[in-house]
């Protein structure tokens, strides 16, 4: 998108940070406007796409505000709230417990937990393969993650609407609500940082995970993928001996 930097490796992590920090007061308000009051829904669709019995133990990765751990508790799980931003976690409703910590740098030992969610976050990590990685190396195997992130429609005429929506008028109106039009820049130029779906699905093939999926909703603005932790992710050295 013209006009929007879009930083990379530390100075992209750097700025996420501190963008996230000023928009954790009016986040989740912002969200439900220019979502049309369709993130929740999304929000509970990524939890069925998890297909783990009640009671498994699930990380909501970069969690923000916790509207995803909601709904992981809300699914009779364990939800536990990971974020880079001590103002989005400041700024959390949640009940479940919330750690400040990197989704590179997991604070959370080999294969110990049964499920992964992460939503509208992948576009704002340094680097995305790392990151499945480290997903991989977390989950027991058998364990499912699911991310949840914007997306480009592929029909001509969904593709125009959103242009028009997501380009232009959230910007503008995420700027009004929050203040921080910048901010509501970036949001929609960074699914340029995403691989387009096929691309995205090999990169969890090839960090650990089988049964890979990909589905789309509202016209195709919205992506849910998902995989299986396979019993044998790729080994690269950073898995430690049980
Ligand atoms: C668009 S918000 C999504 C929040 C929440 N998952 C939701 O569904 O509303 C993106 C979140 O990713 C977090 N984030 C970005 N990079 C991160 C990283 N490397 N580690 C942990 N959290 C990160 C930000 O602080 C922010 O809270």
């Amino acid at each position: 998108m013209a006009g929007v930097t879009l930083p990379r490796g530390d100075a992209k992590r750097a700025a996420v940070e501190s963008m996230f920090d000023r928009l954790a007061p009016r986040y989740d308000r912002v969200n439900r406007v220019i979502s049309l009051g369709l993130d929740q829904r999304w929000r509970k669709a990524a939890v069925v796409a998890l297909g783990l019995p009640a009671g498994s133990v699930v990380l909501d990765l970069a969690c923000g505000t916790g509207d995803l751990c909601d709904a992981v508790a809300a699914a009779g799980h364990h939800a536990i709230g990971i974020d880079l931003s001590a103002g989005m976690l400041r700024a959390a409703h949640c009940d479940a417990p919330l750690v400040r910590a990197d989704t590179l740098r997991l604070p959370t030992r080999d294969a110990k937990v049964d499920g992964i969610v992460c939503g509208f976050a992948l576009r704002n990590f340094v680097a995305l393969e790392p990151f499945f990685r480290e997903c991989a190396r977390v989950l027991r195997s058998g364990g499912r993650l699911v991310a949840l992130d914007a997306a480009e429609p592929t029909g001509a005429v969904a593709r125009m609407g959103h242009a028009l929506w997501f380009r232009r008028l959230v910007p503008w109106i995420g700027g009004r609500l929050s203040g921080d039009e910048a901010a509501y820049r970036y949001l929609p130029a960074s699914t340029a940082y995403l691989p387009d779906g096929p691309g995205l699905l090999a990169m969890m093939r090839g960090t650990g995970f089988v049964d890979v999926q990909r589905t789309t909703r509202t016209a195709g603005a919205v992506q849910i993928v998902s995989g299986t932790r396979s019993e044998s992710p790729p080994m690269d050295g950073r898995e430690t001996p049980t």
